[in-house]
């Protein structure tokens, strides 16, 4: 599994990580938390698990092991990683500084969720790879006046959403990987809705990826149309056109 590098102190090679785990899970048996392995794909489902008054033995657990670990050839993984689920998730206006971050989860949730739906050209122009300072540049400028809000758990920002109100457009959210499935797209969607109804907005519109149709309607929104979104002005992609009265 390929994981994108972290930043700070807490990386940690993925064989380090899983001995860390391993170990925190041992710990963990004293909560009662029921057994389920260690694995990449086990490890989130052991986080589900685990609640705030837990968590702080994870991340001693990782940070002690971090400063013994000599960084691998597997690949990393961060404390930005370990994202709880039951930590409180706080939904706020985005600033210029969160613009990397903004892109991190934006480009981490292309590459690792729509990336199942999507030819990898597609997905290169959707979300190329690495992150430029130009590109930083270019979420702050912000020409079309996108209103934006991020999710945050634990102090990490775990996803994203737009809301273009002069064409009553939802124009973005974007859930990182890890927390995927966790109320946090719709909990970003609740928030882009109430900011354009308060603002006068009666129907929101949105070119939705193939990805997110059932998330979408899940949330009341209706498809109009099967068709294709130009990636900036360019590249095509197979999109949903949908639509929601507020
Ligand atoms: C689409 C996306 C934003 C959803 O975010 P999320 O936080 O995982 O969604 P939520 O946990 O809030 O899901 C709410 C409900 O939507 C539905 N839903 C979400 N993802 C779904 C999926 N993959 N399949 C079916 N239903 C789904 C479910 O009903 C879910 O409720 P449940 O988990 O209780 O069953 C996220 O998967 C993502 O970032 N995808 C990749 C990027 C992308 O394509 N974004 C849209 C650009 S227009």
């Amino acid at each position: 599994m390929n994981h994108r590098p972290g930043r700070g102190s807490s990386q940690l090679p993925a064989r380090a990580f899983r001995d860390a785990l391993a170990a925190t899970f041992q710990r963990l048996q004293r909560f009662h938390l029921p057994r389920c392995g260690v694995s990449w794909v086990t490890y989130g489902c052991l986080l589900n698990k685990i609640n705030e008054s837990t968590y702080p033995l994870v991340r001693e657990e990782i940070a002690a092991t971090a400063k013994t670990a000599v960084p691998g050839q597997e690949g990393t993984i961060s404390e930005r990683d370990v994202i709880v689920p039951t930590m409180t998730l706080v939904i706020r206006e985005m600033r210029d500084g969160d613009a990397r971050s903004f892109l991190e989860v934006q480009y981490a949730a292309v590459h690792r969720i729509a990336v199942r739906d999507y030819p990898p050209e597609v997905i290169e122009a959707w979300a190329p790879l690495p992150i430029t300072q130009a590109a930083v540049e270019a979420v702050i400028d912000n020409p079309e006046e996108e209103i934006r809000f991020l999710a945050e758990r634990g102090g990490h920002i775990i996803g994203l959403a737009c809301l273009v109100i002069a064409n009553n457009e939802l124009r973005a959210c974007y859930v990182a990987p890890e927390a995927a499935r966790t109320g946090v797209g719709k909990a970003l969607l609740m928030k882009i809705e109430e900011t354009a109804r308060n603002a006068g907005v009666r129907y929101l519109y949105a070119d939705s990826s193939l990805t997110a149709e059932q998330f979408y309607r899940s949330q009341g929104y209706e498809v109009t149309e099967y068709s294709h979104h130009l990636l900036r002005g360019r590249w095509p992609m197979a999109c949903v056109k949908i639509r929601k009265a507020l």
